[in-house]
């Protein structure tokens, strides 16, 4: 089917980091021939200059369209530019702040951009707390279906996040133990060497407990305890995550641990930023399956290394069992499993090794982006967060928000390039 993919916010930061990269990987396969991209300014942009790198493979497939975003004429015009035919579909990707999203939101609606072949497609952030994203999705619900709506959490698209439920559903050595009486504890990690990377004002509204634990970490979480749908059927894993997500009870502040690194308050110019760049807490689940197992979620920016894993520890019969098995999300994406064995030799020894999956080094993983903008234009909505369980997941971490908002849980401080064990001790 032809589709036009009509990207809002392609001047921004994520357009280049993340998307025309990812589109200019798509159209490479030369499968989506039938793709087009228009891509929405509010001023005059010369195309080459925005497509860059990717111009030569993008040029053909691209064309600019400047508006004013807030003129409902424009709409207007938009709708006769695109001229979509009912054997057509039209994408809208929305990639701008929160206010300017519900602003263009209402605008198609308005303009009558919202028949059954136009989908929308939705950045984060979904709101800034439970109200905001409640909001924000019965205001995307007056116009469009929910069916229409696709929102991105990219960390669900991510190969090895995919993985996870492949791994579970497929190896029935492991189906046996996916419950509490064989697992201690499990622990989702996202740690970044990266800092804030000049994104002052758009982390001083975020910290880290929105921008990647409330989303990312509670979606990977999810995955890890969802029951695996009857024959590994990817339609049913909406449905299946957000029963998970409903038995992971709301945080509980007093197992929670907030942190700022040094230099943070200089970069964002403001001396008494009380923005978090480091978020860690314990959650528990109250499936019976799940009960009493600690869910420990952690995030931070400038730490020592990058690495987001999912750990699962299995409960030990001796002290001297090894007893780790880890999802690597990234980077060096695959599965280890650490085993104790005889160290080859006359005596009894033994030593630690590792058991490991890894992809072949020219295996050509696709990146999240490409994954959703792929599932979108295929109708899959498998790997998109549904409005339940957006609201859920604002529901887990509201008594943080509240708690830090009467000024509890005082900031701690770490320096770039700490370990974000250092942060516990
Ligand atoms: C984004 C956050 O959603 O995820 C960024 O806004 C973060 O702050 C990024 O750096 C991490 O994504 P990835 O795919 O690089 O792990």
């Amino acid at each position: 089917m032809k589709t036009k993919l009509i990207i809002f916010g392609i001047t921004g930061d994520l357009s280049t980091r993340k998307l025309l990269p990812a589109l200019s990987r798509i159209i490479g396969t030369g499968d989506f021939d039938d793709l087009s991209i228009i891509g929405v300014s509010r001023r005059h942009v010369e195309q080459y200059e925005l497509l860059g790198d990717h111009h030569e493979q993008l040029n053909g497939t691209t064309a600019m369209y400047t508006m004013d975003l807030a003129n409902p004429d424009d709409y207007r015009g938009l709708k006769s530019y695109i001229d979509l035919k009912e054997d057509e579909q039209a994408i809208f990707y929305l990639s701008v702040p929160p206010a300017s999203s519900a602003q263009i939101v209402e605008l198609l609606g308005q303009a009558g951009l919202n028949s059954d072949n136009v989908k929308l497609l939705l950045e984060k952030p979904f709101g800034v707390d439970l109200v905001s994203a409640q909001d924000m999705i019965e205001h995307v619900g007056r116009h469009y279906d929910e069916s229409q709506v696709y929102r991105i959490d990219h960390y669900l698209a991510k190969e090895m996040a995919q993985n996870i439920l492949s791994f579970r559903g497929r190896n029935a050595l492991f189906a046996h133990v996916w419950n509490n009486t064989a697992i201690e504890r499990i622990d989702v990690i996202a740690l970044e060497s990266i800092d804030i990377e000049g994104r002052a004002h758009f982390y001083e509204q975020a910290g880290a407990l929105r921008d990647v634990l409330q989303g990312h970490l509670i979606q990977l979480l999810a995955l890890t305890l969802l029951e695996v749908p009857e024959d590994l059927d990817w339609n049913k894993l909406p449905d299946a995550r957000l029963k998970a997500l409903q038995c992971i009870q709301p945080a509980d502040i007093t197992k929670s641990l907030r942190a700022q690194y040094n230099g943070y308050r200089d970069e964002v110019q403001n001396p008494d930023s009380q923005v978090e760049t480091f978020v860690s807490v314990a959650l528990s689940s109250n499936d019976p399956n799940w009960q009493g197992v600690p869910l420990t979620l952690t995030t931070g920016k400038a730490l020592e290394r990058k690495a987001t894993e999912v750990r699962i520890h299995f409960k030990k019969t001796n002290g001297a069992q090894s007893n780790y098995l880890i999802f690597r999300i990234q980077p060096h994406e695959g599965i280890e499993i650490d085993l104790v064995t005889k160290k080859p030799g006359y005596d009894q020894d033994f030593e630690t090794q590792e058991l490991t999956f890894n992809y072949p080094e020219e295996t050509n993983l696709p990146d999240a982006y490409e994954q959703v903008i792929v599932d979108a234009i295929r109708s899959k909505k498998s790997l998109f967060a549904e409005g339940g369980e957006v609201v859920r997941s604002w529901e887990i971490v509201a008594p943080l928000q509240e708690a830090w908002l009467r000024g509890e849980s005082p900031l701690r401080f770490y320096d770039k390039g700490d370990s974000a064990k250092s942060l516990f001790a």
